[in-house]
């Protein structure tokens, strides 16, 4: 057993320790002490995680890697890839990290939190474990169909003929899916029979999302409209964050490719108090049930990605991370200090009943390079207003800092551009009244966000 720290000189390095008790870590900090926090990832999530960080009393400082050109102005960044596990673990070891934040789901995948907890440093996601229920989708739906989790009917398959002879049976329209990481593009929704047959050619014989289109998922098209649910998990335990709803589609009215996210706004009508009791019930409860049933110890971000049909609510598929970028708006709206809470969750301890939300609304406008999710040009130089009204915020994603302060788009997601209002309309009018100030070339953004709620 290890001593109790009180009455122990606590130098930084050995503010935090570990012990491994029957397979958990166990986490003692000394209580009152601010402590530094590292938050890994490069995009607009990880820009809005740091600056909730920045506001928090209980940190002492706050880096990040790799970082981008937003984060590079605010907090120091490091060059370690997110990839790098070992490299991630010695950049928190070498600057005392108290609490590490993942920002993404590939080093979540590749097992940075495992990594981290076996020196000791709390981390906030899920273990490799946990994180396969983003990283694999027939992982995920078996997962559902196991424990009578609500989800659209589908089959996996690595063999063409097998998923064809599938196809004959279940024709379209009907969605083809990559079962692997795919950065938000591996789905295809094919409308024809000719469209799902070349989807499931082009995934198992050809190689159109590499590796992680070796494994498909064939599954029921399922209509309505689609909510987030972002809950906080510490296993047993789970608090939620407001619902919001993204824009995936490149194209205005939700039309063209898939991409990582063009815009989000929270709260959504949709998800009343009501049905947000039935999804706490019927979806995350049994979830947690389940992880426990099968022998996972989740801790992390669980986001439902739902569709609210008229038959009930179903779950398109979980990420085991902040949406991105849906965290632009989620954060601000939390009138509470979310880094206890996070480090509570990444050292398993009981987490708040409920956060205390802003009253009102938030939007995020996202602002991408022309092209994306298609190719786009990088190493514009972007015009950033010198001052942004209050309640609204530019972060960054896709940019790069020079040394000279110059800011230059380096993604196809460039920057978001946030406001938050009493009303969605209001929010949006702020937002877009930012955009207009914001520049570069091929700057593209949608005009449309939040379409839904403001027509209701
Ligand atoms: P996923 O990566 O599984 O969330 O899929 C990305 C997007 O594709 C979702 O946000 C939906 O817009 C759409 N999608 C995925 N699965 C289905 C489905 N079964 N029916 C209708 N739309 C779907
Ligand atoms: N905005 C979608 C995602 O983060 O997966």
């Amino acid at each position: 057993m290890l001593e109790p720290w009180k009455n122990q000189l606590l130098s930084p390095k050995t503010a935090f320790t570990s012990e491994k008790d029957s397979g958990n870590v166990l986490y003692i900090m000394a209580d009152t002490s601010k402590f530094s926090i590292l938050v890994v990832g490069s995009g607009g999530r990880e820009h809005a995680l740091v600056q909730m960080c920045l506001k928090s009393p209980l940190a002492d400082r706050v880096i990040a890697t790799p970082g981008n050109g937003g984060m590079a102005s605010e907090v120091d960044c490091y060059k370690v890839g997110v990839e790098d596990i070992e490299g991630i673990v010695q950049l928190a070891q070498d600057h005392h990290i108290g609490l590490v934040i993942v920002g993404p789901e590939v080093p979540l995948s590749l097992g940075l939190v495992d990594a981290l907890q076996a020196v000791g440093i709390p981390a906030y996601g899920p273990n490799a474990q946990g994180a396969q229920l983003e990283s694999s989708k027939v992982v995920c739906k078996d997962f559902f169909a196991r424990h009578n989790i609500p989800t659209a009917e589908y089959g996996s398959f690595t063999d063409v003929a097998a998923a064809l002879e599938y196809l004959d049976t279940h024709p379209a329209p009907i969605v083809i899916k990559a079962s692997g990481l795919a950065a938000g593009k591996g789905v295809i929704m094919a409308e024809t029979q000719a469209e799902a047959i070349a989807a499931v050619k082009d995934m198992l014989e050809g190689n159109a999302f590499g590796a992680s289109g070796h494994e498909i998922v064939i599954e029921e098209t399922l209509y309505g409209e689609e909510a987030s649910i972002h809950a906080i998990v510490s296993g047993d335990d789970f608090v939620c964050l407001p619902p919001s709803q993204d824009h995936k589609r490149a194209g205005e009215g939700d039309t063209g490719l898939n991409t990582g996210g063009m815009g989000a706004y929270t709260p959504t009508s949709r998800v009343t108090a009501e049905m947000q009791a039935q999804i706490e019930a019927q979806v995350l409860r049994p979830t947690l049930d389940g992880f426990k049933a099968d022998g996972i110890h989740f801790c992390g971000t669980l986001y439902a990605g739902l569709m609210l049909t008229p038959k009930g609510v179903r779950v398109l598929e979980y990420n085991v991370r902040f949406g991105d970028p849906e965290t632009q708006v989620l954060l601000p709206m939390v009138a509470d200090d979310l880094v206890p809470v996070l480090l509570a969750s990444a050292k398993g301890e009981a987490l708040p009943a409920k956060l205390n939300i802003h009253p009102g609304a938030a939007i995020v406008i996202v602002l991408a390079a022309g092209g994306y999710p298609d190719s786009y040009a990088k190493g514009d130089t972007i015009t950033l207003p010198t001052t942004t009204p209050e309640r609204s915020a530019i972060v960054h994603a896709g940019t790069k800092r020079a040394e000279d302060g110059t800011i230059t788009t380096n993604g196809g997601r460039v920057l978001g551009v946030s406001g938050q209002a009493p009303s969605l309309q209001a929010a949006a009018d702020l937002a877009y009244g930012v955009c207009d100030q914001v520049h570069f070339d091929g700057k593209y953004l949608r005009r449309d966000i939040g379409h839904q709620e403001l027509n209701r």
